[in-house]
């Protein structure tokens, strides 16, 4: 069996989390195969890029900052790289890039397998930021037919700016009314980085959240975050972040070696140290 040549790129790439889970899987699996951490300068990304190609990648993986820059390079991209405006996982086939977006399965499984009761068709969303991961968020619930969706961001424009999204559902809420938005709601996410260790925290009583709702936070650092402790102190059921980053990695892993990985409370645990 060849081997195959895969990693992430990334500026600054030491503390990702993705060498860990891909070769955990690399060796689960017996395969022959590497996953290195990759730092590309992002004045460098093309030249970066093309040695990868040259030395024979199969495919990478993609983050800060190259999520939405790596998507120009790219010879094809499908249809959810297209509408979250940012590629995460590449494939590299006869010296051509094919881009997708995996947060959004990521995303979407981690509440399937956490919450495999909850209905995204039953009531509003509520999503807290309107950056790269909120887009994520939103093209995910879109794609579950969430039948409304709430957004809230500190500023008000980047709401607006999802608009090319969807047109009809989105209602976009000033930030200093987003504790009304939670009011008979029965999903709320967080996909800023407010709560993460070294960060602010998120300022958001949540008392207006109906108690059958489900809270998910994308922070994993700690993985009970204030809102999430908040949420079970009032009896809502929760999903924490670690769950979209390993569910994220399983798609770029089959299309690279052929083989769809599961998470493992081992590897979760491993994710977490
Ligand atoms: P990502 O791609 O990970 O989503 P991002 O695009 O930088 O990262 O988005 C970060 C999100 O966190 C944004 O919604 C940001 O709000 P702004 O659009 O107003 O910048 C939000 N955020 C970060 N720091 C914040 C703070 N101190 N208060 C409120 N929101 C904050």
């Amino acid at each position: 069996m060849p081997l195959i040549k895969t990693g992430v790129i990334g500026h600054p790439i030491a503390h990702s989390k993705s060498p860990l889970i891909h070769n955990y899987w690399i060796e689960r699996h017996g395969l022959s195969g590497t996953y290195e951490a990759i730092d590309i300068d992002p004045e460098e990304l093309k030249n970066g890029i093309n040695q990868l190609i040259e030395t024979g990648f199969n495919g990478f993986n993609v983050t800060i900052p190259h999520k939405r820059s790596v998507m120009e390079l790219c010879d094809t991209l499908d249809e959810t790289a297209r509408a979250v405006g940012a590629v995460n996982t590449v494939t590299i086939r006869e010296k051509k890039l094919h881009g997708t977006n995996t947060d959004v399965f990521g995303f979407i499984e981690n509440i399937r397998q956490s919450a495999p009761d909850f209905d995204f068709t039953k009531g509003s969303a509520c999503i807290i930021g309107a950056g790269g991961a909120a887009r994520a968020v939103l093209y995910g619930l879109l794609k579950e037919n969430v039948p409304e969706i709430r957004i809230t961001n500190r500023t008000q424009e980047k709401s607006e700016g999802l608009k090319d999204m969807v047109n009809a559902n989105l209602k976009v809420i000033p930030w200093q009314e987003r504790e009304g938005a939670l009011s008979g709601a029965s999903l709320l996410v967080n996909t800023t980085s407010l709560g993460m260790t070294g960060k602010p925290s998120l300022e958001l009583d949540i008392a207006a959240l109906p108690k059958d709702a489900l809270v998910c936070d994308i922070v994993y650092a700690p993985l009970y975050t204030n809102l999430l402790k908040q949420a079970q102190q009032q009896g809502n059921q929760i999903v924490t972040g670690i769950g979209m980053l390993l569910h994220q990695a399983r798609p770029a892993f089959e299309e690279w070696f052929g083989v769809r990985p599961e998470v493992t409370p081992e590897l979760e645990a491993l994710a977490l140290k």
